[in-house]
């Protein structure tokens, strides 16, 4: 049997030769794999006298105990000379231009939401998000609007399955149902915009099943319609980035609103694009009006205590009038042509400070 410090030296310099991982592993394999040479002295053990036996085997296996931790070491020593090798090899120039070209494009719509928000979150309002798949009471009771109420029928409800119990769940036909979802889990004041689809059984040119709405609530104990009318003057005023605004409140109703509004803004159509602040006509533009005290009660919030405003915006619609878009069901066509010639450049976020839609 070979003397084990001459193996171990041995060993040892092959190791420290290694100069890769793959020379390493070979002598790992050499010397501790299965018919390797440290692994055939171990089973030589079994042929031994037991007084010779008791002596070799903690040589032996301090012998493979220094090679595995030589090894190990090396491995480590190799792995990290690599890695550094890589990162030295592969730094990046952080001042090139990110792509020579942009391919891909915004959807209006994201854009469109992305303006809508910054200007919102300019004015201290923050986002709520809640389910598409609504229940009857979020979506419609809870809204002031019981079983049996009209305002059901207007809204071309897509119900989901009838349950066990009798319940139907629907997708929720307006963001008006987050309203609802944020009174009931955060406690008042309420500074908060609802951006998000919406659904009704309804298309032409003007209407498809699915929509995009943005809802506002404001909930404290002072706001009042004159707020309001600050607000969303505010709103076109920066969406549609012009100086001043002219608006009308028509009377309206909303069984959650009372009382209620639509509001209109004077403006020009020229063509297909709409120019807002002068002429002759008037553009509806949204629905609104004082937070009904029944909805709060049914959110468990005082009503006696509590007030606000709220209004609900079709996206799509102001996405088309700003940029001109004529039919409406191209928004979900797919079509990357129509895609490539309204839509925006990735990188052209929209701000208040660099310009909501350059
Ligand atoms: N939910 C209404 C709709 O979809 C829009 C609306 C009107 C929302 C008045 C409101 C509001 O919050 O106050 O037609």
């Amino acid at each position: 049997m070979q003397d084990i410090n001459e193996l171990e030296s041995e060993l040892l310099s092959e190791i420290s030769n290694a100069k890769d991982l793959d020379t390493l592993e070979a002598v790992r394999i050499s010397a501790l794999g299965k018919k390797g040479r440290v692994s055939l002295m171990m089973r030589g053990l079994g042929q031994m006298a037991p007084e010779e036996r008791q002596e070799v085997a903690p040589k032996l296996n301090q012998l493979k105990k220094s090679i595995g931790d030589a090894i190990d070491t090396a491995k480590g020593e190799l792995n990290k000379a690599a890695l550094e090798a890589k990162l030295a090899s592969e730094t990046v120039d952080i001042t090139l231009p990110v792509r020579p070209e942009h391919k891909g494009r915004i959807h209006p719509i994201s854009q469109v939401t992305d303006e809508i928000i910054e200007i919102f979150a300019d004015m201290g309002f923050s986002i709520a998000e809640g389910p598409d798949i609504e229940d009857d009471f979020h979506n419609f009771t809870a809204l002031n609007i019981p079983p049996e109420h009209p305002a059901r029928q207007m809204h071309d409800t897509f119900y989901l399955p009838e349950k066990e119990d009798g319940s139907r769940q629907l997708l929720r036909t307006h963001t008006s149902s987050v309203q609802i979802r944020t009174m009931e889990t955060v406690k008042p004041p309420h500074r908060i915009v609802v951006p998000g689809r919406t659904y009704r059984s309804d298309s032409d040119q003007t209407h498809t099943p699915m929509f995009n709405q943005i809802e506002g609530l404001v909930i404290d104990k002072t706001s009042h319609m004159g707020h309001l009318k600050g607000v969303l003057k505010e709103f076109c005023q920066a969406y549609f980035e012009v100086d001043d605004v002219e608006m009308r409140f028509r009377p309206s109703y909303f069984p959650f609103t009372e009382p209620s509004a639509e509001m209109d803004i004077r403006c020009t159509f020229a063509g297909d694009h709409i120019k807002v602040g002068e002429g002759d006509d008037w553009m509806e533009i949204l629905g609104c009006g004082m937070v009904n005290p029944r909805v709060l009660e049914h959110c468990g919030i005082d009503s006696t205590e509590y007030q606000g405003f709220a209004w609900g915006m079709g996206i799509d619609r102001i996405a088309m009038l700003k940029y001109g878009i004529p039919d409406l069901r191209a928004f979900f066509d797919c079509d990357l042509r129509w895609l490539k010639h309204y839509g925006f450049v990735p990188l052209d976020v929209p701000t208040l400070g660099g310009g909501l839609s350059r």
